[in-house]
């Protein structure tokens, strides 16, 4: 078979070879801690399952409008006002399947084939390759612990070119979970504006920021793109829902894509979601939230202590990116003998780009503290074992 071209620029996820590899242990009676995993281990709160049986009992499980049903758009317009204060006309909301839904929308209108596309180095690994899909060019941004692994407005406007015609940020981001100010955005923007692109910014892990909450970059005007997800804060990652908000002139571009491309959301998980901004849902998250700022404390402090060092701190998401090159020269032979050897999976940086990523290992607190702390004295024990191996 001859396949596209693009296909060879499509790399797979490098962790999903060590997940391969941690199930496999597992069926030979292994016991693996999880830490490789980006997705809450929660299950989908109560009100949402009641929600969703509730719709499927009607039997009426058809088609929806391709843009989304009305009741879940103004419901997310709700929320932007409740949340952050501000006012987003529903109209300009996109319901997709998960924010990779609301990524390839907004790329698939904006790209024409060459085009430039800027991105954070290192990144969420599909975002080049959606670029890639659309025949248009990722142009990666190294980004490091000084600049809170954020792309400065310095760099961005060195890194335009003719062909560029979008910068794509994430706060807070993976695999990094650090984030960008307000003022921070706002420059970006005015950047990216003063050169006629556009700015997309995804804010998949709002809601899960701890001790205080992130402001929308939907404040700064109505021509930012802003793509969420039911995934992450709603633990809904199954039901494949998120959003896009868009420039009001792009909407009927967007629409007559997703038309094309999948016809509409889910509906079972669009009649899900509408329980999704409840308060008694939100009171189940936030509780969620508070665990995570837990797990957080006890896994940044533990791999401190073990001789990773951690040089931005990871204020969101549910991801810490530590540099390991003081343990081992190669974080890819690490992760493989941490889950061999140690019964730990963790991402090796290699998913993540090129800018160093055999210094960098991404832990996730998806697991509950317990078997964070069985890890971290997993952990403890394989590099005092290769300590002495090493005498
Ligand atoms: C930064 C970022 N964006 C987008 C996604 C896609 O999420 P989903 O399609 O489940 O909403 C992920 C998933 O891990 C992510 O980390």
């Amino acid at each position: 078979m001859k396949f596209a071209a693009r296909m060879a620029d499509i790399a797979p996820f490098h962790v999903m070879e060590l997940m391969a590899k941690a199930k496999a242990l597992e069926a030979q009676g292994h016991d693996i801690v999880h830490m490789e995993v980006g997705e809450p281990d929660f299950p989908t709160p109560a009100p949402v399952i009641e929600a969703a049986q509730r719709f499927i009992a009607t039997g009426n499980v058809h088609y929806t409008n391709a843009l989304g049903i009305p009741e879940l758009r103004e419901a997310i317009a709700g929320h932007y006002q409740s949340r952050y204060g501000v006012a987003v006309e529903p109209k300009r909301l996109i319901v997709t399947a998960g924010a990779s839904g609301a990524l390839l929308l907004a790329l698939g209108i904006l790209i024409d084939p060459g085009d430039e596309v800027l991105l954070s180095d290192p990144g969420y690994p599909c975002n080049r390759h959606f670029v890639r899909a659309f025949e248009g060019r990722a142009r990666p941004i190294q980004v490091s612990a000084a600049t809170s692994y954020q792309p400065t407005v310095e760099q961005v406007a060195a890194a335009w070119s003719a062909r560029t015609r979008a910068l794509l940020v994430a706060t807070p981001a993976n695999p990094t979970g650090t984030l960008l100010t307000q003022p921070q955005l706002a420059a970006l923007r005015k950047t990216v504006r003063e050169r006629g692109g556009a700015l997309l910014v995804d804010e998949i892990y709002h809601g899960l920021t701890y001790g205080f909450d992130a402001e929308t970059a939907l404040a700064l005007g109505d021509d930012v793109f802003v793509i969420n997800s039911f995934s992450k804060y709603f633990g809904m990652t199954g039901w494949r829902l998120g959003w896009l908000v868009a420039p009001k002139e792009c909407v009927r571009e967007i629409e007559k894509l997703a038309q094309n491309l999948y016809i509409s959301p889910p509906t079972p998980a669009q009649h899900a979601a509408l329980a999704a901004f409840r308060p008694d849902t939100i009171e189940i998250l936030e509780g969620r939230r508070a665990e995570f700022a837990a797990r957080r404390d006890v896994l940044l402090s533990g791999l401190q202590g073990l001789g990773f060092e951690v040089k931005a701190p990871p204020q969101g998401a549910f991801y810490i990116y530590a540099d390991s090159s003081r343990l081992d020269g190669d974080s890819y032979s690490l992760a493989q003998s941490l889950v061999e050897r140690a019964g730990v999976a963790a991402t090796p940086g290699l998913d993540f780009g090129s800018f160093a990523p055999r210094q960098h290992m991404r832990f996730a607190y998806t697991v509950a503290r317990d078997r964070i702390e069985e890890g971290l004295a997993r952990m403890e024990r394989f590099f005092r074992t290769a300590r002495q191996e090493d005498k």
